[in-house]
């Protein structure tokens, strides 16, 4: 089965030669790939202009992240920011949760806005629980899994889900290196997903750009999260979010 899997994904890789030039495309979702940029690389000081002007270049949610420096070592943003973007954007606000004790703060960022969340698996000892907490109250829920983090895990918690992040890196920072070794497990993910719960939506955080986009997507995923691709690019966030959705567009043969 593992085998199996990983000679699926390299056969997708093999598909995605590195002259972009895709010769076979597979595993493209019917509707689309979503964006998810994440604000963690905007500039902080122009976040309400630069979430609008992802909104306008297509953008089809927004991602925070929330660091506490203890679950990873890096502290990053709170409900004010959820607070502050809610009353500027239309666009869905996930918040994708890198604290100790999830439980804790669901309600405060619900009442800042958010409309979706995902928690880790790692470290949580009550995960059917918080995913439950979160439904109970009407939002949409995700669980995230590290690098190291087998997809098996998922296994009896994905019929309750609306998203499964598979991190490709590992989490508390932007702008590192994807792991290509999370290829395979991508595909592993999809395949459980197609066979539990197909309505799950499959995205992907960290290292997310033009060159490995294409990557995730062949492999199973249907959302990229990007963040300095996205707001880090020298050209703009509108001209970064055209460069990586047309890597992702097949060549006509
Ligand atoms: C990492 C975060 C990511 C990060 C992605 O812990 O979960 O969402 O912002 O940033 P890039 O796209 O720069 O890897
Ligand atoms: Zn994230």
């Amino acid at each position: 089965m593992q085998s199996e899997g990983i000679l699926r994904a390299a056969a997708s890789i093999r598909a995605w030669p590195s002259n972009g030039l895709a010769k076979q495309i597979s595993r493209r979702p019917k509707d689309g790939v979503k964006i998810a940029p994440s604000i963690l690389a905007a500039d902080f000081a122009r976040l309400g202009i630069q979430v609008g002007e992802a909104g306008r270049a297509g953008a089809d949610r927004i991602h925070v992240d929330v660091m506490d420096g203890h679950f990873v070592p890096n502290i990053s943003m709170g409900a004010p920011i959820v607070a502050s973007l809610r009353p500027i954007t239309q666009l869905p606000l996930e918040t994708h949760l890198m604290i100790s004790d999830p439980d804790f703060f669901i309600e405060e960022f619900i009442g800042a806005g958010s409309d979706s969340f995902i928690v880790h698996w790692e470290g949580n000892n009550n995960l059917h629980r918080t995913v439950q907490s979160i439904r109970r109250r009407g939002k949409r829920v995700g669980v995230a899994i590290n690098p190291a983090t087998p997809a098996g895990v998922l296994e009896e918690i994905l019929d309750d889900l609306d998203l499964v992040l598979v991190m490709t890196v590992n989490p508390g920072f932007g702008h590192q290196q994807f792991i290509h070794t999370t290829l395979p497990k991508i595909t592993r993910v999809r395949q459980m997903i197609e066979h539990r719960n197909p309505a799950c939506e499959l995205e992907v955080d960290g290292g997310i750009d033009a060159a490995t986009a294409g990557q995730a997507i062949d492999a199973g995923a249907t959302v990229l999260v990007t963040g300095s691709a996205v707001f880090g690019s020298a050209e703009g966030v509108a001209a970064a979010m055209n460069l990586l959705r047309s890597s992702l567009r097949p060549v006509e043969q």
